[in-house]
């Protein structure tokens, strides 16, 4: 396991990230990815656009990050979307109240399930001290705090809008645009990559917990009563679960099981989610996180975000902790019928049947001629109510009269007045909400996993090395080609040659031709550079065919091949279709140690 403080050196000093403005100060909760980060980061987004926008064929959009206050009311997140903050009167810091609780008391692992009341009660019960400073927090109030960022949009006070807290709200407010697109065919799905904020009351531990963050969240939209994912694509992957009801036990443990069987015993309640669990496991194995160090988590109920029907979280162990790295929640129809509610908008898909049905429909056409003398300024309310009864009791047309109870008052009306008729129609469908189901990624945070659980030291030539074991597809570079020297124009014009070649198969590459071998080899093992390619003396000598050597990052085994075969060579490599092994046993090992050269 990592030093934290150890990887977050290394992320600095090798331009992974670090704090952001440093310039002024520091602003907390921002983070830059600098070359090496921002690279690492590009691939673990194109890793996640190849598996759940290309390979399960859905859309990519990319919708604004500024929205306007509409939206939120209508998703619930300007009511819900709370954090409890309690601020220390002697120093001003603000706090997490129920992060404070968890830290104190080990038995409370979910403190924000226990509502705010009583989590103030707890602060003054223990007696807990501002992380800051040490005074008592006893008797501070604990506050709903909400974590949008807000905006104005316009000019002057302009209107209030809001930077998205997810990027969710982006795909759900254009479904009446996105279902023309997917010519109202049910399930379909839709994608987005991009920047979500959150105005954290205590951003902390480097990048995992941030104020701007990318997501990457796919919304499948599905129709509840029909549409079955493909589980049998996933259903003998391998999971390690922990559900609610292992998380209760006192001596709750693990479940290793398949997807399959999950399914089959109710364990995971929702197909479309197991579907996705088994897809998210292949996926973060694909990009190398430790699958020792990975597990699923059931959301606790009052855990749940206030559209969760359902929730399992994807959470990778950092530093002995475990940290949510990707949410699989089921939404129901809960965002599409909040925004068809508060914009007017047709939020529906039409689902025709597989034959068209005669419906019978009840009416009343109130004779207003009768009702008026009879009820007086009641009249338009009792023909209101007999529009309302035949819907609901067509039954009580059969008699003479119909009685009425409107506002605590009863008009008996006569059915002749009524003119109640049933008319029959046929109908070829009928609108329905889709329900939603939302794979969500935290791209930093899956970066941060990538990092930690790839940070490995060994002992190389009696030294204490450091190299980062990112697999080849989501390394910044594939690539670092070194002259052995950099005074010998021949080796400089072979290595500048195959640094190009490499370029051209699409193959990103690092060339270096400064300082010593050994150095250029460390500096390429800490930013997880899978393969070196070195040009040296020994491989130009004589009339034989001019080699190389490649070097492995985690064996640190070199080989010595033809410079014509590198690029071929390399790219087998970097697809997976060869491993290092293979070709050490095509063409030896090179016992040369050029390591420490
Ligand atoms: N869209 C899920 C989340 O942001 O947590």
């Amino acid at each position: 396991m990592a030093d934290q403080n150890e990887l977050m050196e290394l992320a600095k000093r090798r331009g992974f990230f670090f704090g952001s403005n440093g310039a002024y100060g520091g602003t907390a909760g921002f983070y830059t990815f600098g070359p090496e980060g921002a690279s690492l980061k590009h691939n673990v987004e194109a890793a996640w656009r190849d598996q759940f926008t290309i390979r399960l064929g859905n859309d990519e959009i990319e919708a604004p990050t500024i929205m306007p206050e509409a939206v939120f009311e209508a998703s619930g997140h300007l009511d819900g979307f709370d954090d409890m903050l309690v601020e220390c009167a002697e120093c001003g810091a603000s706090h997490r109240a129920d992060h404070l609780i968890e830290e104190a008391l080990e038995e409370i692992e979910d403190a924000e399930a226990l509502g705010i009341e009583r989590v103030g009660e707890l602060i003054e019960e223990h007696d807990l001290a501002c992380p800051a400073c040490g005074a008592s927090l006893a008797g501070e109030p604990v506050e709903d705090f909400n974590l949008m960022f807000e905006t104005s949009i316009g000019p002057g006070s302009g209107d209030p809008g809001y930077m998205r807290p997810e990027t969710a709200q982006g795909i759900f407010v254009e479904f009446p645009r996105l279902k023309e697109y997917a010519r109202g065919q049910l399930p379909f799905g839709v994608t987005q990559i991009g920047p979500a904020y959150r105005n954290e009351i205590s951003p902390r531990r480097g990048i995992i917990r941030v104020r701007e963050f990318t997501q990457a969240e796919l919304e499948q939209f599905i129709d509840p009563e029909e549409d079955e994912p493909p589980l049998e694509e996933v259903e003998d992957v391998e999971v390690t679960l922990y559900p609610v009801t292992e998380q209760d036990a006192d001596d709750g443990e693990y479940l290793e099981t398949t997807i399959g069987e999950a399914v089959e015993t109710a364990v995971i309640g929702s197909p479309w989610v197991a579907y996705y669990l088994g897809i998210a496991q292949q996926w973060y194995e694909r990009v190398g996180v430790d699958m020792d160090r990975f597990r699923f988590r059931q959301h606790l109920s009052g855990e749940r975000a206030h559209y969760a029907d359902d929730c399992w979280d994807a959470e990778s162990e950092i530093g002995g902790n475990w940290i949510e790295i990707a949410g699989f929640a089921y939404r129901g129809c809960y965002d599409l019928t909040k925004h068809a509610e508060y914009s007017g908008d047709r939020f529906t898909v039409f689902k025709r049947y597989d034959e068209p049905v005669t419906v019978e429909t009840a009416t009343v056409d109130p004779d207003m001629s009768a009702l008026g003398p009879k009820f007086g300024g009641a009249a338009a309310e009792v023909a209101e109510a007999l529009q309302e009864r035949a819907k609901t009791d067509p039954e009580a047309f059969e008699s003479d009269e119909v009685t009425l109870e409107i506002d605590g008052e009863s008009y008996t009306v006569e059915t002749e007045v009524a003119n109640f008729a049933v008319e029959e129609q046929t109908e070829s469908g009928e609108h329905i909400t889709p329900h939603v189901v939302e794979p969500s990624f935290g791209v930093g945070r899956t970066v941060y996993t990538l990092l930690e659980h790839g940070y490995t030291e060994d002992e190389l030539d009696d030294e204490t090395r450091t190299y980062l074991s990112l697999a080849p597809e989501v390394a910044p570079t594939n690539v670092a080609v070194f002259p052995l020297v950099s005074n010998d124009d021949e080796l400089l014009e072979v290595a500048t040659d195959i640094a190009g070649s490499l370029r051209s198969a699409g193959i990103s590459v690092s060339y270096d031709d400064s300082g010593s071998i050994g150095r250029r080899y460390r500096r390429q093992d800490e930013v997880g550079t899978p393969f070196c390619v070195t040009v040296d003396h020994e491989g130009l000598e004589g009339d034989a065919e001019p080699t190389v050597t490649l070097r492995e990052r985690d064996s640190a085994r070199q080989i010595r091949l033809p410079v014509a075969a590198v690029s071929e060579q390399l790219e087998t490599l970097l697809a997976g279709e060869r491993t290092f092994e293979e070709l050490s046993e095509q063409y030896g090992d090179v016992e040369t140690d050029l390591t420490t050269a």
